[in-house]
């Protein structure tokens, strides 16, 4: 499958590439419908763009925080003090440094039990945000893992052909096991998708999936997320090789 790539020679100029594409999507989201939405990914290599747009008063001043909210595509289910969670990961990194209102932030809920009760109390929280239609994120960032894993879909999982959930509880065979994620009904919605893929160890699955030509059928997930705008792939330098 040929991928709608776009290579920068490391992770900083990576994280740019995304917030600056962002930025711009941001602009013109609060222009047409007075907010922006987005999914982020969880995982380490967003950690970079969180900081940065945190930290950069070009990035951080040109944001209008009071108009973006701030969803996950999906998360671990721990407690939200947790370093392996996804929220606790933005809010160190993001959040707790930029006047967002506490309002605009949407974390997936970990406190429920079993967590099939936080992906439907997530579900809800969607509902009420979105209305009826499955969710359109403005952006949503996704990762990529060794399998080819996105969000929390891992290969094999029941939740890749879900029709209707917008939000299921998974255990995948990963740590933490028990997760959070969207479906694809959620995700093949989204109207700008960008996969952040940094390091050498992304190499292999980079050119597996070059040489995979299913898409729907495919055994990697990540490109079962096939929304009607092409997903934009920001590769370093290290993990395109
Ligand atoms: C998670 C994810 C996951 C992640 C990839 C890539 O919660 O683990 O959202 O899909 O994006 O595993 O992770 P890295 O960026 O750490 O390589």
């Amino acid at each position: 499958m040929k991928l709608n790539t776009r290579i920068l020679p490391d992770i900083a100029s990576l994280s740019r590439a995304v917030l600056e594409e962002t930025l711009a999507i941001i602009q013109e989201a609060v222009a047409k419908r007075g907010r922006f939405a987005i999914a982020l990914s969880g995982g380490h290599t967003p950690e970079k763009m969180f900081s940065l747009w945190a930290e950069t008063a070009q990035y951080r001043d040109k944001t209008p925080w009071d108009r973006i909210h701030l969803f996950w595509s999906d998360e671990r289910y721990v407690p939200e003090n947790d370093p392996l969670s996804n929220y606790h990961m933005a809010r160190e990194t993001l959040i707790s440094h930029v006047p967002i209102p506490a309002e605009n932030v949407h974390p997936v809920p970990t406190d429920l039990s079993p967590p099939e009760a936080c992906a439907r109390a997530y579900e809800a929280d969607l509902l009420k945000f979105f209305g009826a239609e499955p969710p359109a994120f403005d952006v949503q960032l996704l990762g990529i893992g060794p399998e080819g894993h996105t969000a929390s879909l891992f290969p094999g999982s029941a939740a890749l052909d879900e029709k209707l959930r917008w939000v299921a509880a998974v255990r995948v065979p990963a740590e933490p096991s028990q997760r959070v994620t969207f479906t694809p009904v959620v995700l093949n919605r989204g109207r700008n998708t960008f996969f952040l893929v940094a390091g050498e160890n992304k190499r292999d699955i980079l050119s597996a999936i070059r040489e995979e030509s299913a898409t729907e059928t495919s055994q990697y997930p990540a490109i079962r997320i096939h929304p009607a705008k092409t997903p934009v792939w920001f590769l370093d330098a290290a993990a395109a090789g």
